[in-house]
């Protein structure tokens, strides 16, 4: 039996009532959604107002790995609450705990964590960690890069979106390109083993645009809001090299990577990385508001007493909130079902690709996979209209997605990581139709 249910066009009567009201009150300003508004969610389902069920491919916004409303994780939030719900930097148990458990389940060499509250938050420590560490004061970050939306992530980021129309970024950051091998006209993701097409390049506009030796760079492991683009094979491994020989530490951003999304537990164990700084955030928590900057003790040791803190950072609920997670992955093997799951998905979906004239590109790793729209596959040029059509088609036919990228043209494919065969086929299934209805 077919577990999504939709009855009639959406949104259903009382979402749009709902919906009509929250735009009287708050600014409509989010980006563009399904018109359904979420009532109950678990695992992998979603139940709106109007009783409507849906299979969720977004996670939030890659945020609910464990699946919506875990019932250990909302029990350990619970009970969390009713102990103390915050205390500052003064010391608590939850905290405590959740450092240990967190520092454990890093790889070694990053033996250090603070807790934080945002995504946005951890760049921006990172970015003042990098600084501090080094004496040195230039950033570089890449095209079509996203650490978030307060001023200074922003500023390192490489996508309009944040940044227009609000007067000069950050001085001191110096971007660079992100190699996509979908869109690759300047041939960066040749070159090599070692790219050095590309390299060469990097060297030029870092002798243009510096004014001194770099304090570190940022980079994700693959570019999320740019569309889920994976840079080719090894080319982050010679990132750092490159870094390394500068003297420049190397922060990655895992926000939206880590926690077994790409089929590992942190997307830098794929290559090997060995990141300087890494930045945790979305999955951490799970829909408990939480982040982390992790470091190497050396990083850290730059800071006095008294020079990070967040008001909410490590507050009780939000650190049992990781345990929680953490206990989740280990337990229910978390990590292995994104990596099974994505493969098989991936399959599926490329399989589509090929029947699809729209369909341009289909990557992914794990459970992080990009259906990447084109007017035509010959052009390439983006189709951001038929990837809003998905996302209207998919909802009425019961399956929640999203869109991203810089033309707006790519749908993710980000369940959370419990998705079972089941609802990976009858989602499958729902996007199949979808895509190939967009032919007539
Ligand atoms: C890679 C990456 N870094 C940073 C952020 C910012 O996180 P937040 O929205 O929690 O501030 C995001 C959010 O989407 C992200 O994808």
């Amino acid at each position: 039996m077919a577990i999504t249910h939709v009855k009639g066009p959406l949104p259903g009567p009382r979402s749009r009532e709902l919906l009509d009201t929250w735009h009287s009150y708050e600014a409509d300003v989010t980006g563009f959604q399904a018109p359904v508004v979420w009532e109950t969610a678990r695992g992998c389902q979603v139940t709106d107002v109007d009783g409507n069920v849906f299979l969720d491919w977004t996670s939030g916004v890659l945020v609910a790995s464990v699946g919506h409303c875990h019932p250990h994780l909302v029990q350990a939030v619970q009970q969390a609450a009713t102990q103390i719900l915050n205390n500052y930097e003064c010391a608590n148990v939850q905290r405590i705990q959740a450092a240990k458990r967190l520092v454990e389940a890093l790889p070694p060499h990053l033996d250090k964590c603070f807790f934080l509250t945002t995504g946005s938050e951890a760049t921006e420590a990172a970015a003042r960690l990098m600084r501090r560490a080094t004496a040195r004061y230039e950033l570089l970050s890449f095209i079509g890069g996203f650490h978030g939306r307060t001023y200074g992530a922003a500023s390192m980021g490489g996508m309009a979106g944040p940044k227009r129309g609000y007067g000069p970024s950050l001085p001191g950051i110096i971007r660079a390109p992100f190699p996509n091998p979908y869109r690759d006209p300047e041939g960066w993701c040749t070159g090599g083993p070692k790219y050095k097409r590309y390299f060469d390049h990097l060297d030029l506009i870092i002798e243009a645009n510096a004014t001194g030796p770099l304090a570190g760079l940022i980079v994700e492991p693959y570019q999320g809001a740019n569309g889920f683009v994976f840079p080719p094979a090894g080319w982050l491994k010679r990132l750092e090299e490159w870094a390394r020989a500068r003297g420049m530490l190397v922060t990655l951003d895992e926000v939206q990577a880590s926690y077994g999304r790409t089929g590992r537990m942190w997307a830098m164990e794929h290559e090997g990385l060995k990141p300087d700084i890494v930045t945790i955030g979305k999955a951490i928590g799970c829909g408990v508001p939480v982040s982390a900057v992790a470091a190497t003790s050396q990083v850290f040791s730059c800071l006095q007493k008294g020079e990070m803190s967040s008001t909410l950072g490590g507050n009780p609920m939000a650190s049992a909130g990781v345990m929680a997670v953490l206990d989740i992955f280990e337990k229910e093997k978390l990590v292995e079902n994104s990596a099974a799951m994505g493969a098989y998905m991936l399959e599926r979906l490329q399989a589509l690709g090929a029947r699809s004239r729209y369909l341009g590109d289909v990557r992914g790793m794990g459970l992080v996979i990009g259906l990447e729209f084109v007017k035509d596959k010959e052009t390439r040029e983006p189709a951001k209209d038929l990837a809003r059509r998905v996302i209207v088609d998919s909802a009425n036919q019961g399956l929640l997605v999203g869109s991203v990228g810089m033309y707006g043209n790519v749908i993710r494919v980000a369940p959370p990581l419990v998705i079972t065969k089941d609802e990976a086929d009858e989602s499958l299934a729902i996007m199949e139709r979808v895509v190939m209805g967009l032919e007539g």
